[in-house]
Protein backbone atom coordinates (compact mmCIF):
# COMPACT_ATOMS: atom_id res chain seq x y z
CA UNK A 1 0.00 0.00 0.00
CA UNK A 2 1.40 3.24 -0.99
CA UNK A 3 1.87 5.87 2.11
CA UNK A 4 -0.25 9.07 2.47
CA UNK A 5 1.86 11.48 4.58
CA UNK A 6 0.08 14.93 5.50
CA UNK A 7 2.52 17.68 5.88
CA UNK A 8 1.33 20.07 9.13
CA UNK A 9 2.85 22.71 8.00
CA UNK A 10 -0.48 23.55 6.22
CA UNK A 11 -2.21 22.74 9.27
CA UNK A 12 -3.54 25.34 11.74
CA UNK A 13 -0.54 25.54 14.36
CA UNK A 14 -2.63 27.34 17.02
CA UNK A 15 -4.50 23.85 16.96
CA UNK A 16 -1.45 21.42 15.78
CA UNK A 17 -2.38 18.87 18.19
CA UNK A 18 -6.22 18.28 16.98
CA UNK A 19 -5.17 18.98 13.46
CA UNK A 20 -2.60 15.51 13.43
CA UNK A 21 -5.26 13.54 15.43
CA UNK A 22 -7.74 14.31 12.72
CA UNK A 23 -5.33 13.17 10.24
CA UNK A 24 -4.74 9.95 11.91
CA UNK A 25 -8.31 9.45 12.14
CA UNK A 26 -8.58 10.48 8.45
CA UNK A 27 -6.26 7.48 7.51
CA UNK A 28 -3.17 9.18 7.05
CA UNK A 29 -0.20 6.75 6.95
CA UNK A 30 2.29 8.86 8.02
CA UNK A 31 3.03 12.52 10.08
CA UNK A 32 5.16 14.92 8.18
CA UNK A 33 6.83 17.28 9.85
CA UNK A 34 9.17 19.96 8.00
CA UNK A 35 11.88 21.56 9.76
CA UNK A 36 13.33 24.76 8.54
CA UNK A 37 15.73 26.80 9.86
CA UNK A 38 16.13 30.03 7.71
CA UNK A 39 19.47 29.23 6.01
CA UNK A 40 18.93 26.31 4.14
CA UNK A 41 15.70 27.65 3.00
CA UNK A 42 14.20 30.94 3.16
CA UNK A 43 11.58 30.12 6.13
CA UNK A 44 11.47 29.23 9.74
CA UNK A 45 9.25 26.69 10.95
CA UNK A 46 9.58 23.89 13.69
CA UNK A 47 12.19 22.31 16.02
CA UNK A 48 12.50 19.09 18.71
CA UNK A 49 9.96 20.34 20.82
CA UNK A 50 7.05 20.59 18.59
CA UNK A 51 8.35 17.25 17.14
CA UNK A 52 7.98 16.07 20.39
CA UNK A 53 4.59 17.23 21.23
CA UNK A 54 3.29 16.05 17.98
CA UNK A 55 4.71 12.46 18.89
CA UNK A 56 2.70 12.38 21.91
CA UNK A 57 -0.84 13.33 20.26
CA UNK A 58 -0.40 10.64 17.44
CA UNK A 59 0.76 6.87 16.91
CA UNK A 60 1.60 7.50 13.76
CA UNK A 61 5.21 7.18 12.21
CA UNK A 62 7.05 10.84 11.83
CA UNK A 63 8.28 11.45 8.73
CA UNK A 64 11.20 14.49 9.87
CA UNK A 65 12.14 16.25 6.64
CA UNK A 66 15.25 18.63 8.28
CA UNK A 67 15.80 21.52 5.95
CA UNK A 68 19.03 22.73 7.51
CA UNK A 69 21.89 23.52 7.36
CA UNK A 70 23.89 21.03 8.94
CA UNK A 71 21.45 18.38 10.08
CA UNK A 72 24.19 16.35 11.91
CA UNK A 73 24.16 18.76 14.80
CA UNK A 74 20.32 18.19 14.95
CA UNK A 75 19.46 14.67 13.77
CA UNK A 76 19.93 13.04 17.57
CA UNK A 77 17.21 15.54 18.98
CA UNK A 78 14.93 14.99 16.54
CA UNK A 79 15.25 10.77 17.47
CA UNK A 80 14.87 11.49 20.96
CA UNK A 81 11.68 14.01 19.73
CA UNK A 82 10.05 10.74 17.98
CA UNK A 83 11.48 11.43 14.87
CA UNK A 84 10.94 7.29 13.04
CA UNK A 85 12.21 8.71 9.60
CA UNK A 86 15.08 11.18 9.27
CA UNK A 87 14.96 12.56 5.82
CA UNK A 88 18.23 14.90 5.00
CA UNK A 89 19.02 17.15 2.38
CA UNK A 90 22.05 16.41 0.08
CA UNK A 91 22.89 19.74 -0.44
CA UNK A 92 22.71 20.57 3.36
CA UNK A 93 25.97 18.34 4.42
CA UNK A 94 29.14 17.60 3.65
CA UNK A 95 29.57 14.35 5.40
CA UNK A 96 26.62 12.44 4.21
CA UNK A 97 27.66 9.43 4.52
CA UNK A 98 28.76 9.51 8.05
CA UNK A 99 25.13 11.33 9.18
CA UNK A 100 22.81 8.83 7.51
CA UNK A 101 25.15 6.48 9.26
CA UNK A 102 24.02 8.56 12.63
CA UNK A 103 20.58 8.41 12.23
CA UNK A 104 20.78 4.40 12.03
CA UNK A 105 22.86 4.19 14.63
CA UNK A 106 20.56 6.02 16.90
CA UNK A 107 17.25 4.31 15.81
CA UNK A 108 15.50 5.96 13.28
CA UNK A 109 15.18 5.23 9.46
CA UNK A 110 17.76 7.33 7.73
CA UNK A 111 16.29 8.92 3.87
CA UNK A 112 18.17 11.29 1.39
CA UNK A 113 16.41 14.32 -0.65
CA UNK A 114 17.00 16.05 -3.31
CA UNK A 115 15.99 19.70 -4.59
CA UNK A 116 14.42 19.56 -7.85
CA UNK A 117 17.83 20.24 -9.91
CA UNK A 118 19.97 18.36 -7.93
CA UNK A 119 21.04 15.31 -10.16
CA UNK A 120 20.35 11.94 -9.19
CA UNK A 121 24.24 10.90 -9.65
CA UNK A 122 24.86 12.57 -6.19
CA UNK A 123 22.91 9.67 -5.03
CA UNK A 124 25.72 6.68 -6.44
CA UNK A 125 27.05 5.88 -3.41
CA UNK A 126 24.66 6.57 -0.38
CA UNK A 127 21.92 4.55 -2.24
CA UNK A 128 22.82 1.50 -0.75
CA UNK A 129 22.35 2.98 3.10
CA UNK A 130 19.13 4.94 2.99
CA UNK A 131 15.90 3.18 3.35
CA UNK A 132 13.77 6.48 1.48
CA UNK A 133 15.17 8.93 -1.01
CA UNK A 134 12.86 11.94 -1.51
CA UNK A 135 12.85 14.14 -4.47
CA UNK A 136 11.55 17.48 -4.00
CA UNK A 137 8.41 18.57 -6.94
CA UNK A 138 8.81 21.58 -5.63
CA UNK A 139 11.70 24.24 -4.30
CA UNK A 140 11.80 23.83 -0.49
CA UNK A 141 10.83 26.86 1.93
CA UNK A 142 6.36 26.63 1.43
CA UNK A 143 3.61 24.63 0.96
CA UNK A 144 1.19 25.53 -1.46
CA UNK A 145 3.63 25.42 -4.89
CA UNK A 146 2.66 24.36 -8.11
CA UNK A 147 4.27 20.59 -9.04
CA UNK A 148 7.62 20.35 -11.34
CA UNK A 149 6.61 17.86 -13.64
CA UNK A 150 9.99 16.97 -14.71
CA UNK A 151 9.58 15.63 -11.51
CA UNK A 152 7.92 12.76 -13.26
CA UNK A 153 11.30 11.73 -15.57
CA UNK A 154 13.73 11.99 -12.83
CA UNK A 155 11.30 9.67 -10.44
CA UNK A 156 10.93 7.28 -13.38
CA UNK A 157 15.11 7.47 -13.38
CA UNK A 158 15.44 7.06 -10.30
CA UNK A 159 13.37 3.97 -9.91
CA UNK A 160 15.40 2.43 -12.45
CA UNK A 161 18.69 3.24 -10.49
CA UNK A 162 17.23 1.70 -7.52
CA UNK A 163 16.23 -1.49 -8.91
CA UNK A 164 19.32 -1.79 -11.31
CA UNK A 165 21.50 -1.73 -8.38
CA UNK A 166 18.45 -4.37 -6.82
CA UNK A 167 17.72 -2.14 -3.81
CA UNK A 168 14.83 -1.79 -1.88
CA UNK A 169 14.20 1.95 -1.48
CA UNK A 170 11.43 3.46 -1.04
CA UNK A 171 10.55 7.02 -3.53
CA UNK A 172 8.71 9.51 -1.36
CA UNK A 173 8.00 12.98 -3.41
CA UNK A 174 7.16 16.11 -1.46
CA UNK A 175 5.55 19.10 -2.63
CA UNK A 176 2.72 20.19 -4.90
CA UNK A 177 1.08 16.94 -4.57
CA UNK A 178 -2.68 16.86 -5.13
CA UNK A 179 -5.63 14.71 -6.83
CA UNK A 180 -4.20 16.24 -10.10
CA UNK A 181 -0.41 14.99 -9.56
CA UNK A 182 -0.75 11.92 -7.17
CA UNK A 183 -1.44 9.34 -9.75
CA UNK A 184 1.40 10.23 -12.21
CA UNK A 185 3.63 10.44 -9.16
CA UNK A 186 2.62 6.79 -8.26
CA UNK A 187 3.21 5.75 -12.29
CA UNK A 188 6.27 7.32 -11.89
CA UNK A 189 7.91 4.72 -9.01
CA UNK A 190 6.63 6.62 -6.00
CA UNK A 191 5.40 4.87 -3.20
CA UNK A 192 4.84 7.74 -0.82
CA UNK A 193 3.84 11.16 -1.08
CA UNK A 194 3.74 13.87 1.55
CA UNK A 195 0.97 16.27 1.00
CA UNK A 196 0.50 19.50 2.59
CA UNK A 197 -2.32 22.62 1.16
CA UNK A 198 -4.53 19.42 -0.74
CA UNK A 199 -5.14 17.76 2.67
CA UNK A 200 -5.07 20.92 4.89
CA UNK A 201 -6.29 22.73 2.61
CA UNK A 202 -9.59 20.68 2.76
CA UNK A 203 -12.98 20.65 4.14
CA UNK A 204 -12.64 17.16 4.89
CA UNK A 205 -9.65 15.50 5.35
CA UNK A 206 -11.08 11.49 5.19
CA UNK A 207 -12.50 12.68 1.59
CA UNK A 208 -9.03 14.44 0.96
CA UNK A 209 -7.44 10.98 1.44
CA UNK A 210 -10.17 9.23 0.24
CA UNK A 211 -9.85 10.61 -3.25
CA UNK A 212 -5.94 10.39 -3.35
CA UNK A 213 -6.85 6.22 -2.36
CA UNK A 214 -9.33 5.97 -5.01
CA UNK A 215 -6.58 7.59 -8.15
CA UNK A 216 -3.76 5.60 -6.46
CA UNK A 217 -6.33 2.33 -7.32
CA UNK A 218 -6.24 1.28 -3.23
CA UNK A 219 -10.20 2.26 -2.10
C1 LIG B 1 8.10 22.26 1.27
C2 LIG B 1 7.82 21.16 2.28
C3 LIG B 1 6.63 20.35 1.93
C4 LIG B 1 5.34 21.14 1.92
C5 LIG B 1 4.43 20.55 0.91
O1 LIG B 1 9.27 22.89 1.60
O2 LIG B 1 8.92 20.29 2.38
O3 LIG B 1 6.53 19.22 2.77
O4 LIG B 1 4.70 21.17 3.15
O5 LIG B 1 3.31 21.36 0.80
P1 LIG B 1 2.28 21.21 -0.41
O6 LIG B 1 1.74 19.79 -0.37
O7 LIG B 1 1.25 22.22 -0.12
O8 LIG B 1 3.04 21.45 -1.67
ZN1 LIG C 1 8.62 18.29 3.43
Amino acid sequence: MKIIAPSILSADFARLGEEVRAVEKAGADWIHVDVMDGRFVPNITIGPIVCEAVNRVTDLPLDVHLMIKQPELYVEDFIKAGADWVTIQVESTTHLNRTVNLIRELGARPGVVLNPTTPLSGLEWVLEYVDLVMLMSVNPGFGGQKFISNTLRKTEALAEMIQAKGLDVLIELDGGINSKTIRAAADAGAGAFVAGSAIFGSQDYAAAIQEFRKLLGEA
